[in-house]
């Protein structure tokens, strides 16, 4: 019996690097997962890849920016699935550019799927737990919510704003026994970085303690961790997960 048996886990962007790793963890423990996106083709695909490991879920198309999409597909999952007990907002674009070079359209992006999408979907999920009586939510924003990375401007200030969302939402529901949190990982191995090769790679990976970036299992099993009831006292948190990322300040030359 894992931590999740039997229970309804909705994972957005679940067709993504970071999606089906831990679409996988959920299943592996006993939850029924649905794995949420709007690619279609990659959610299937994560499902597929699950089922070959012998695990189960569901694929369901959604774009999380819209909310009569949000309310009837999560309407839909609740009344098949009896309720949803668990949500990871995990959808997420990120679009380059210095911020005096930032296209306004790249920026309405990157705010509607990265800020209103978590919005839109944690409230819509908060009202079905509220009926439950119990639920947790975690959503996925980033180390670039609390340290700019330049170049990144529209992406930083949607996952600041997710993490704030967090905090005032996790007051809001701690009442109903519905906990919310952040994860902020730092630089994981996921279509979304792949562009980071050679000496960029090798730049960031000397900014991080561990020297390496992480494994989307190991944001994965954070993320379980939260959901589970081993976290029960855990709420308005933001996790870092980024192998001491937040920890470093400055590296003297006398340690080369
Ligand atoms: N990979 C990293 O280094 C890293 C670091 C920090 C935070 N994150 C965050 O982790 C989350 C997962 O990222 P990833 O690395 O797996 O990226 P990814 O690009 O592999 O996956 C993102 C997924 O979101 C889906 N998506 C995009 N717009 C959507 C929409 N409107 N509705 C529904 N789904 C949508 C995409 O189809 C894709 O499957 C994102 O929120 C990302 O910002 C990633």
């Amino acid at each position: 019996m894992g931590r999740f048996q039997g229970r309804t886990v909705i994972v957005t962007g679940g067709g993504g690097g970071m999606g089906v790793e831990i679409c996988r963890t959920f299943a592996a423990e006993g939850a029924k997962v649905v794995v949420a996106d709007v690619n279609m083709d990659f959610a299937s695909r994560g499902v597929n890849a699950l089922k070959q490991q012998g695990l189960d879920a569901t694929p369901v198309a959604i774009d999380v920016a819209d909310r009569d999409n949000v309310e009837k597909v999560f309407g839909e999952i609740a009344q098949r699935f009896d309720g949803i007990d668990v949500l990871v907002c995990g959808a997420g674009v990120r679009r380059m550019a210095p911020l005096l070079d930032h296209s306004l359209e790249d920026w309405e992006l990157t705010l509607r799927v990265n800020l209103t999408g978590v919005f839109l979907c944690s409230t819509v999920a908060a009202r079905h737990m509220k009926r439950k009586g119990k639920g947790s939510i975690i959503n996925i924003a980033s180390v670039n919510g609390v340290r700019a990375c330049e170049g990144m401007g529209a992406y930083n200030a949607s996952k600041a704003g997710v993490i704030s969302f967090t905090q005032t939402l996790a007051c809001e529901l701690g009442p109903h026994r519905v906990r919310v949190n952040a994860l902020l990982p730092a630089q994981t191995e996921t279509p979304m970085i792949a562009e980071q090769v050679g000496e960029e790679r090798q730049r960031r990976e000397e900014r991080i303690p561990l020297g390496r970036y992480a494994q989307p299992s190991e944001m994965a099993s954070a993320i379980a961790f939260l959901a589970s009831d081993d976290a029960s006292f855990i709420t308005g948190h933001a996790l870092a997960v980024d192998g001491g990322y937040l920890a470093f300040g400055f590296r003297p030359s006398v340690y080369g």
